[in-house]
């Protein structure tokens, strides 16, 4: 029987795809503020800064391709049952060829109402702009298919059934400064080998069960295979 891989993943694996991160030198937090364009309360005091922040976000996926490091981990099918949960709003993953990936703060690509009743009914968005005429069917404008700071994160129980049942856990370009997605890798089960990708964590930053793989997340990637296909 193949061996369960998970994959916990943050901005910096879509870095080398040339999408910013969140918490990096220049990262899109050195820009703008959280409180301006990533809560409900932004979204109804500020709604067409908030559309336009979330519009360039999309127009950025759409012009951006998926590196090796999605590839490498789509590659992996082939031998391991392979999850992906990932904290990306990108469809990188699902572009490069994974079969199981889920998104725990959404999917730029999709919209959903912006109604009283937050049903789990999504809107495909038809290139990279969603605009104040776009409508649910209840005739609710329609918003970003993104959790928001101060949101539930819906998927986050499912996400956690998938880790502790993980035989290997990869940690990949993630500050794991989120809760509660972050808190979601100390789930693995004890004979659980688990790994780290990060250019900048240093070994001290990490709990002792983890290996550090210190590596962008292409390398990294290159890495993680001789180690685990050995
Ligand atoms: P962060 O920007 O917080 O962290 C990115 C991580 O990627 C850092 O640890 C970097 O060192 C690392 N990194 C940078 N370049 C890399 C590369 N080429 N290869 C591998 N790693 C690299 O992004 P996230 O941890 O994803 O949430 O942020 C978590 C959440 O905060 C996001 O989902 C978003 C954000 O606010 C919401 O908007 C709700």
């Amino acid at each position: 029987m193949k061996r369960k891989l998970v994959f916990f993943s943050g901005a910096g694996i879509s870095a080398e795809s040339g999408i910013s991160t969140f918490r990096d030198s220049s990262g899109l937090w050195e820009h703008y503020n959280i409180e301006d364009v990533a809560t409900p309360e932004a979204w109804n005091t500020n709604t067409d800064l908030v559309s336009d922040f979330y519009n360039q976000r999309r127009k950025q996926v759409i012009q951006s391709e998926p590196n090796s490091a999605h590839k490498l981990i789509a590659t992996l099918e082939n031998e391991f049952y392979v999850n992906v949960i990932t904290q990306n709003i990108d469809d990188l993953h699902e572009r490069a060829g994974s079969k199981n990936v889920l998104h725990l703060h959404g999917n730029i690509r999709l919209a959903k109402s912006s109604g009283p009743k937050q049903e789990e009914k999504f809107y495909p968005i038809d290139g990279w702009e969603l605009t104040v005429n776009d409508k649910c069917t209840e005739g609710f404008r329609l918003r970003p298919h993104v959790v928001w700071f101060g949101e539930q994160v819906p998927a986050l129980n499912d996400a956690a059934k998938i880790i502790q049942e993980a035989d290997i856990l990869v940690v990949i370009g993630t500050s794991l400064q989120v809760y509660p997605a972050a808190g979601l890798v100390h789930l693995a089960p004890d004979n659980c080998k688990c790994y780290v990708i990060d250019p900048n964590v240093d070994d001290f930053e990490i709990p002792s069960n983890f290996v550090n793989i210190k590596s962008k997340a292409s390398d990294g990637m290159r890495e993680l295979i001789k180690r685990i296909l050995d």
